[in-house]
C-alpha cells in the first residue's frame, strides 16, 4: 500500500465509479485527521497541499511528515500539489517527493495552458508522477488562488486539451467555487455529462465544501472521480477549537488542537462514505 502515484488511485475509481477525496492538509492535525480517517474507513486518499499551505507549514518540514505518514499507512496514499502555479515550483515539489501535481494554467489563454501543461506532463511522467490540469475557471478563493470572473469549461476544448497534453486527470469548471458559497451552487450537470462522454479520464471536482450531498452523488454518477475538500474541514476544526477555548483554564495546545483534529476526522469520514471510497483500499 502506502505512497503511490495518484493515477493508480484514480484508475480504479474511474473503473468502479466512485470518487476519492483530495483532502487539503494545513497543519499536523489535518494530516493526522486525514490519514487516520482514511485508514479507519479503509479508503485510498489523496493528501494534498496548496502552495499557500506549503509556505505556512514549510514544505521541508511538512513533506517528510506526510511521506512518513503515507509510507506507514495501510491504505494507498498519493501526495498531491494543489493548484500548482508555475513550472519551477512543480519541479521542486516533484524533487521533494510529491507523487502527483496539479498545474493550474486556467488563468492563461487556452494555448498557453496547453503549452505549460505539456511541459509539466513531460517532466512529471518521466519520473512516474501524475498530473492534473484545469479547464474553465473555478471561481472563489483558496489562499492566494483567487478567481474573480469564473467561467465554465468548454467541452470541445476539454477534448482537444486532453489529446494534446496527455494529462492524467482534468478539473472541469462546471459551477463549483472555492470557499463559502453565497446561496446554493448552480451546477451545470449537462456540461459535466457531455465532458464525461467525450473524454476518457478521471474528472476532478474542486470547491466541494457546501455542495449539497445529492449534487455530489450526481456528480460522481456523471464521471467525477476526485473531489477536493478544504473549507469544510477548516470549518469543522475551527468550530471545535472555538468551543474548547470557551474554557479559560485550557492553555495546552494539545488540548485545543487535538479536539479540533478529532472533530475534523469525523468530517473526513463522512465525506469518504459519501464519495463511496470506503472499503476500496
Ligand atoms: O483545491 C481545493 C479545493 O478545490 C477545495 O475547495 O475549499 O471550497 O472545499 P473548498
Ligand atoms: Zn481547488
Amino acid at each position: 500500500m502506502s505512497l503511490v502515484p495518484m493515477s493508480q488511485i484514480l484508475e480504479r475509481a474511474n473503473q468502479e465509479d466512485y470518487a476519492v477525496g483530495g483532502f487539503n492538509m494545513n497543519n499536523l492535525e489535518f494530516l493526522q485527521a486525514i490519514i487516520e480517517a482514511s485508514e479507519e474507513e479503509k479508503s485510498p486518499v489523496i493528501l494534498q497541499a496548496s502552495e499557500g499551505a506549503l509556505r505556512y507549514m514549510d514544505m521541508h518540514l511538512a513533506l517528510p511528515m506526510a511521506i512518513s505518514a503515507a509510507e506507514n499507512a495501510d491504505i494507498p496514499v498519493a501526495i498531491h500539489l494543489d493548484h500548482g502555479s508555475d513550472f519551477s515550483k512543480i519541479i521542486e515539489c516533484i524533487r521533494n517527493g510529491f507523487t502527483s501535481v496539479m498545474i493550474d494554467g486556467s488563468k492563461s489563454p487556452f494555448e498557453e495552458n496547453i503549452a505549460l501543461t505539456q511541459k509539466v506532463v513531460e517532466a512529471a511522467h518521466a519520473v512516474g508522477v501524475t498530473v492534473e490540469a484545469e479547464l474553465g475557471k473555478i471561481g472563489g478563493a483558496e489562499d492566494d488562488h483567487v478567481v474573480k470572473s469564473a467561467s465554465l469549461a468548454d467541452p470541445d476544448e476539454c477534448v482537444e486539451f486532453v489529446e494534446r497534453t496527455d494529462v492524467d486527470a482534468l478539473a472541469v469548471a462546471f459551477g463549483t467555487a472555492h470557499g463559502v458559497y453565497k446561496g446554493e451552487p448552480e451546477l451545470d450537470f449537462e456540461l459535466l455529462a457531455e465532458v464525461n462522454n467525450r473524454i476518457d479520464l478521471p474528472i476532478v471536482m474542486h470547491g466541494a465544501s457546501g455542495v449539497p450531498e445529492e449534487s455530489v452523488v450526481k456528480a460522481i454518477e456523471l464521471g467525477v472521480n476526485k473531489i477536493n475538500v478544504n473549507t469544510a474541514f477548516q470549518q469543522a476544526w475551527t468550530a471545535k477549537v472555538r468551543e474548547v477555548l470557551e474554557d479559560p483554564d485550557i492553555y495546552d495546545p494539545r488540548k485545543i488542537c487535538g479536539p479540533g483534529r478529532d472533530a475534523m476526522k469525523e468530517a473526513v469520514k463522512e465525506k469518504i462514505r459519501l464519495f463511496g471510497s470506503d472499503n476500496k483500499a
